[in-house]
């Protein structure tokens, strides 16, 4: 092999060998460059004759074509190759499925809620909602309990910062508050009306929202649902507690089949008081005798409590328990699972 040939051989080794553009314009100096041999040869020239610059110009052209032919093609070998890499990177698959947004849906209580409203509005009652910070005057005072009433003790009440030793704060423990809380608003409003002898429209009202008790177990959660009611005017009999949550049962359950019972109760607040028990006749739960709610007639000194004569005002309260409800519609046995935050138990709520 004469010494152009071996050049050009050690050139495509020296190119083959470069991994990237940059290595590859570096072994190109080394024979194309200034300082390149291939530049040298052409200088070395300088001494020869012209016979002699005719065949060994000739012969190093064709070399240094060799060698830039070389060059070229191992440069576009580089660039395919780059190509080639960046599209295995960016490579995507316009046939997978696009990703979606997961779908929110509604708490098992909060459908339950949603349903009880629209039950009792369709029967004429408005909804409202009270704080969960409560004083010590609407949740117990205001509802005729005694100072020394077991249910204000620390054990199954939460009390909270801001209120005064002689009227602390609390966490309501039940939504009968909004019973004087809504019922003082209703006759502040018909105040004028009333003064001047005439009667006002009927207080109808539910109040659903969150409660609290030092209680835990699967049955009881230190935060729970409530729902109050309350229907006072001037005529307004135990009948109707009766007939009332008959029908709000019925619906609510969407069952004709299933029979209440008012057992005798007592809260301070109502008198006479009874509990509401329902009975399924068919389905897993026949048979038995289920609690849902606290009832009675606003005690007198209630009803003095919301700036209403108990001679001429009557109405009867109840207080039901929407997590109890939930349960039953859905047979949930645990009420912990409710409060958990677990979404494959939520989720199956909304289908
Ligand atoms: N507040 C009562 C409870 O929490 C329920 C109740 C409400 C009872 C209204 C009578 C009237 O148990």
């Amino acid at each position: 092999m004469n010494e152009l040939d071996s050049l050009v051989a050690s050139a495509r080794e020296l190119f083959a060998q470069a991994g990237t553009p940059v290595d590859l314009e570096n072994a190109k100096a080394q024979f194309l460059g200034k300082a390149g041999k291939m530049t040298a040869l052409m200088k070395g020239m300088a001494q020869l004759t012209v016979e002699e610059k005719k065949t060994r110009g000739a012969a190093i052209n064709v070399a240094k074509q060799a060698i830039e032919a070389a060059l070229n093609d191992r440069r576009q070998a580089l660039l395919d190759a780059q190509l080639q890499q960046q599209l295995q990177a960016e490579r995507l698959d316009v046939t997978l499925p696009g990703r979606q947004r997961g779908q929110g849906g509604l708490h098992p209580v909060s459908l339950t809620l949603e349903r009880i409203e629209g039950i009792f509005a369709s029967m004429g009652f408005e909804v409202a909602e009270g704080p969960e910070i409560e004083s010590d005057w609407f949740n117990f005072t205001a509802l005729n309990t005694p100072e020394d009433h077991p249910a204000r003790s620390m054990h199954d009440t939460f009390y909270v910062e801001g209120g005064t030793p002689q009227a602390p704060n609390l966490l309501r423990t039940h939504t009968s508050p909004m019973q004087v809380r809504h019922a003082v608003q209703h006759v502040k409003r018909y105040r004028h009306q009333l003064d001047a002898g005439q009667g006002m429209p009927e207080i109808r009202v539910i109040a659903p929202g969150r409660t609290y008790r030092v209680d835990s177990d699967a049955t009881h959660s230190p935060m729970f649902h409530q729902c109050e009611g309350l229907w006072i005017g001037e005529n307004v009999s135990f009948k109707d507690l009766k007939v009332v949550f008959t029908d709000f049962c019925k619906t609510f359950f969407e069952s004709d089949d299933l029979v209440l019972r008012f057992r005798p109760s007592f809260f301070p607040f109502t008198e006479p008081s009874a509990e509401v028990d329902i009975q399924f006749q068919s389905g897993p739960l026949a048979g038995k005798w289920l609690e849902v709610a606290g009832s009675g007639q606003v005690h007198p000194n209630v009803v003095r409590n919301m700036g209403l004569d108990p001679e001429r005002f009557i109405g009867f309260a109840f207080g039901m328990g929407p997590d109890r409800l939930t349960m039953l519609r859905y047979g949930v046995n645990d009420l912990r699972l409710f409060f958990d935050g677990d979404i494959r138990f939520l989720s199956q709520f909304n289908k």
